[in-house]
């Protein structure tokens, strides 16, 4: 069994961040989304993987990524030149996959569980095709599936108006090389893509077997900025980013997820928290649900339910909450009283002032 993971999306949702980093690579609990994906893939017990890339941010995800020796994977690249859709990825990935069965994993979505349950279904139930389902709200925005008494996939579609059903695909699927055939005779959908949902229907109307396997956990599919602090928010509360639990000087509640190095006076941590190497907080307040990146320096504010990205300076009397503050930004401010919602790119300055008070 190998792996293909997607990471060629380009995040538009995400931006600003994303001019300047993937959003596979945007750091939740200190960690990144890709880091967390490619760790269930490790813990499933595959070896070799292969990242599909864009031209644009491939270059950063190489970089993160390397051989993938840090997970005990073997990893090598593919670069998908346009953004044909999930399909095309796994057509341009074909001298990769060869004739292996195959686990495709979207290098933005977080499971609990991992992915070791699926691939032993699919081993034991030998299909054609394997689909993670997991029943949603709100159904429209995603592949929605139609099950018949047996669990046994009768009809995807992408994004219908009206879903059949409130089963979202989740993005990791297991396939045997059949779904190259079924690949091969599909066209663009509605948005000009070669849809993964199009090619599993057309693994199906060519008679083969497609089973599919409810996610009983959390499943967290991160193209929003409200995702990305959703994930944040779960991944804290559940310790799978695998915080260190160092020395904490200064006043913590509750458990904490603080770095050793981290210089700390007269400051207040709200666990779950996670603090990252070399952050100095000083009369501040931090959490619950903050994880600040690594050289962080926060002086006098307040930061919950907020991501701040590496040597990111905050300061004054300002309170920060649902806010994501990219790689050394400069927020300063005079502000008692008011909360701020920010979503800053990288490099980003900014003075927060109230009227007659700055
Ligand atoms: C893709 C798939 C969709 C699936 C979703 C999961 O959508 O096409 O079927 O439900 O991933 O994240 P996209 O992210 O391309 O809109």
């Amino acid at each position: 069994m190998k792996a293909l993971v997607l990471c060629a999306g380009k995040g538009t949702r995400l931006r600003p961040v994303t001019h300047s980093t993937p959003k596979h690579l945007i750091p939740v609990a200190n960690r990144t989304i890709l880091s967390y994906v490619l760790q269930q893939i490790a813990d499933a017990g595959i070896r070799d993987v292969a990242i599909v890339i864009s031209p644009d941010s491939g270059g950063r995800i190489r970089e993160a990524v390397g051989d993938g020796t840090q997970w005990g994977l073997v990893v090598s690249y593919v670069v998908q030149e346009v953004a044909g859709g999930l399909a095309h990825a796994v057509k341009m990935s074909r001298d990769f996959l060869a004739d292996s069965d195959f686990l495709m994993f979207l290098g933005d979505n977080l499971i609990e569980g991992g992915v070791a349950p699926l691939i032993e279904e699919f081993r034991s139930r030998g299909p054609h095709g394997l689909v993670l389902l997991k029943a949603v709200a709100d159904p429209r925005r995603f592949g929605v599936a139609e099950l018949d008494e047996h669990g046994c996939v009768v009809r995807l579609v992408e994004k219908p108006r009206e879903p059949k059903s409130n089963l979202a695909l989740v993005g990791a699927y297991v396939f045997t090389p059949d779904v190259h055939d079924a690949i091969d005779r599909i066209g663009p959908s509605w948005r000009g893509e070669l849809e993964i949902t199009d090619a599993i229907q057309q693994l199906l109307d060519m008679g083969r077997v497609v089973v599919s396997h409810e996610l009983e956990g959390w499943w967290l599919d991160t193209g929003t900025m409200e995702d990305i602090l959703e994930a944040n928010r779960v991944l804290l509360e559940s310790g799978m980013s695998g915080q260190p639990s160092g020395t904490v000087r200064g006043i913590a509640v509750g458990q904490s997820g603080v770095e050793s190095d981290v210089t700390m006076s007269d400051c207040e941590l709200i666990a779950p928290v996670s603090v990252a190497s070399g952050c100095a907080l000083e009369n501040c307040r931090i959490g619950p649900h903050a994880s600040l990146g690594a050289g962080v320096h926060v002086t006098g504010a307040s930061v919950s339910n907020t991501i701040v990205m590496q040597a990111a300076h905050i300061e004054g009397s300002i309170a920060l909450r649902d806010s994501i503050v990219g790689a050394r930004c400069r927020v300063s401010g005079h502000c008692p009283g008011v909360g701020w919602g920010l979503f800053l790119g990288d490099d980003s300055v900014v003075e927060l002032a109230q009227d007659g008070v700055a």
